[in-house]
C-alpha cells in the first residue's frame, strides 16, 4: 500500500467571484457574487432584502418565490450570476410607495395568512400567476386550451400549487387571489 496519501482529490477549487449589476425593485445594485450563489442568498445576505424566505432551499415550498422579468421563479434554485441586467421584483417591491399591491390588500382583508412565513412567496407567485393568465397560458386543469382561461377556484389552486402553506391558510389565500382576479 502506498504510504503517501493522495491529496489531489481533496483539492477544493478557488471560488470564482464575478461582478454583476442586479436590478431589484427598480434599484441598481453592483454586487460581487460567487458563481455558486443563489439569488435567495444574495437577496438576503448581500442586499438585506429578507422578504423572500428560505423554507426548504430545494425548490419544493415556494417560500422564496420572486419575479424575474415579471415571471415567477424560485430564488433558491436560481444562480445570481445568471441575472445580470434582469429585472427582479421581490415582495418588498410589490407596493407602490405606501399603497399596497391589490394582492397585499386582499390578503389582509381576507386573513390569508397566519404565521406569514409563506406569504411573500404566495404574493409574488400570485402576481406572476395573474400575468400568466392575462397572457392566456393554460394550466393542467384548463378544460379548453383554446379559450381564455377563467380563473375559478380550481384554477387558482392548481396554479398556486407550487406554494405550500404549513398553517393551512389556503382557503383564504384562494379567496383573496380570486377577489383580485375577478
Ligand atoms: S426555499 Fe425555495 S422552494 Fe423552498
Ligand atoms: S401562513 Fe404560515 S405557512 Fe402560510
Amino acid at each position: 500500500m502506498n504510504d503517501e496519501a493522495d491529496t489531489t482529490r481533496w483539492d477544493v477549487p478557488t471560488p470564482v467571484m464575478v461582478d454583476i449589476r442586479l436590478s431589484v425593485n427598480r434599484n441598481d445594485y453592483p454586487v460581487t457574487v460567487d458563481t455558486r450563489e443563489t439569488l435567495l442568498d444574495t437577496l438576503r445576505e448581500q442586499l438585506d432584502l429578507v422578504g423572500a424566505k428560505k423554507g426548504c432551499d430545494h425548490g419544493q415550498c415556494g417560500a422564496c418565490t420572486v419575479l424575474v422579468d415579471g415571471r415567477r421563479v424560485k430564488s433558491c434554485l436560481t444562480l445570481t450570476v445568471t441575472l445580470d441586467d434582469r429585472e427582479i421584483t421581490t415582495v418588498e417591491g410589490l407596493a407602490e410607495g405606501d399603497t399596497p399591491h391589490p394582492l397585499q390588500a386582499a390578503f389582509i382583508e381576507h386573513d390569508a395568512f397566519q404565521c406569514g412565513y409563506c406569504t411573500p412567496g404566495q404574493l409574488c407567485s400570485a402576481a406572476g400567476m395573474l400575468a400568466e393568465v392575462r397572457a392566456g397560458w393554460p394550466s393542467a386543469v384548463t378544460a379548453d386550451l383554446n379559450a381564455t382561461p377563467r380563473l375559478d377556484d380550481d384554477e387558482i389552486r392548481e396554479r398556486m400549487s407550487g406554494n405550500l402553506c404549513r398553517c393551512g391558510a389556503y382557503v383564504n389565500i384562494v379567496t383573496a387571489i380570486g377577489e383580485v382576479a375577478r
